[in-house]
């Protein structure tokens, strides 16, 4: 492992330092539930938004608010996920879910209050007001209707579809659900520097794709214990998805080629955005 692990563990302690910054003087279950949904994540999206600033020459304390931002919006959409009326789950990241340990109110409440202060964090980003702005804009639709919300009701919608979803109705479903946030989170550095998005969106759509595709993976092959949630979840809902589409041979061959295609398209940045090839490896050989 070269750099890759060291970078991830530091973005996810800025990450998770600047949330408890932001949380000071609050007090009670809703904060409480709030830091819980917040600790224990890989913290990939706020890594992405680190390197992908460091990639244009911005540090990580400036970029440290939207790292937070991404990793607090991603709490909640997994706090909301796991709720009994969404995949009823009782375990994610190795410990009770949000509902499980407190109760289904303290969940949405929390969840409701992670997506807000999301929005508080990214307004907080070191940049020009016009780069904060487009920070902001972009975060409310990756999140909403447009993206991950949109993703999330196209999957619940697909468990109970008469028909099973084809390849292209998955793609455009994880696009949603899973993509649009990462694809946020890659983009943030070259839209803190006013930059050409073009690169970074690229390799985001493919490392999203992946990222999905092993997620999947690992609702198959995975175990509970070293996964952290879950699994055979997808099977015994009877979801179409990468795997029950392509096989699990075939969904690994998919996974792999969409990782060479994220490690290419960063070649305008040469051998600086190793790391971020590094990441793209790491998505579809994790084990959690
Ligand atoms: C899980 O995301 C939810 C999906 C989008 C598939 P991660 O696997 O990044 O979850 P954490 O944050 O590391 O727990
Ligand atoms: C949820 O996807 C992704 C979001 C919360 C947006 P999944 O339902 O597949 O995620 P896991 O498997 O519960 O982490
Ligand atoms: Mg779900
Ligand atoms: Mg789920
Ligand atoms: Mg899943």
């Amino acid at each position: 492992m070269g750099h890759f692990a060291q970078a991830l563990g530091d973005a996810g302690r800025t990450a998770t330092q600047r949330i408890a910054t932001s949380l000071e003087g609050t007090t009670g279950p809703i904060r409480d539930a709030m830091i819980y949904a917040t600790e224990g994540g890989k913290g990939l999206r706020g890594f992405l938004v680190i390197e992908s600033a460091r990639l244009h020459g911005i540090a990580p304390q400036d970029a440290a608010p939207a790292a937070a931002a991404i990793e607090t919006l991603h709490a909640y959409s997994l706090v909301h996920d796991d709720l009994p009326c969404m995949d009823d789950d009782d375990l994610r990241r190795g410990r009770p879910t949000v509902h499980r340990k407190w109760d289904e109110a303290t969940a949405v409440l929390a969840g409701d209050a992670l997506q807000t202060l999301a929005f508080e964090l990214v307004a907080q980003t070191v940049c020009p007001d016009a780069a904060r702005i487009k920070l902001i804009t972009t975060l409310a639709q990756a999140s909403g209707v447009r993206g991950m919300v949109g993703g999330q009701a196209l999957d619940i919608a697909a468990e109970t579809a008469d028909v099973p979803l084809t390849l292209e109705q998955i793609i455009t479903l994880q696009a949603g659900k899973t993509g649009a946030l990462i694809e946020w989170a890659a983009t943030a550095g070259p839209h803190m520097a006013q930059a050409d998005a073009a690169p970074l969106g690229q390799y985001a759509r493919a490392l999203g794709l992946a990222f999905q595709i092993a997620d999947d993976i690992l609702d198959v092959e995975g175990d509970v214990a070293t996964v952290g949630k879950a699994v055979g979840k997808d099977a015994s809902a009877g979801k179409a998805t990468f795997v029950s589409l392509l096989g699990l041979e075939g969904a690994k061959q998919r996974a792999h080629d969409l990782v060479n295609t994220a490690c290419e398209v960063l070649a305008p940045y040469g051998t600086d955005a190793d790391t971020l090839r590094e990441a793209a490896q790491f998505v579809v050989a994790r084990k959690s």
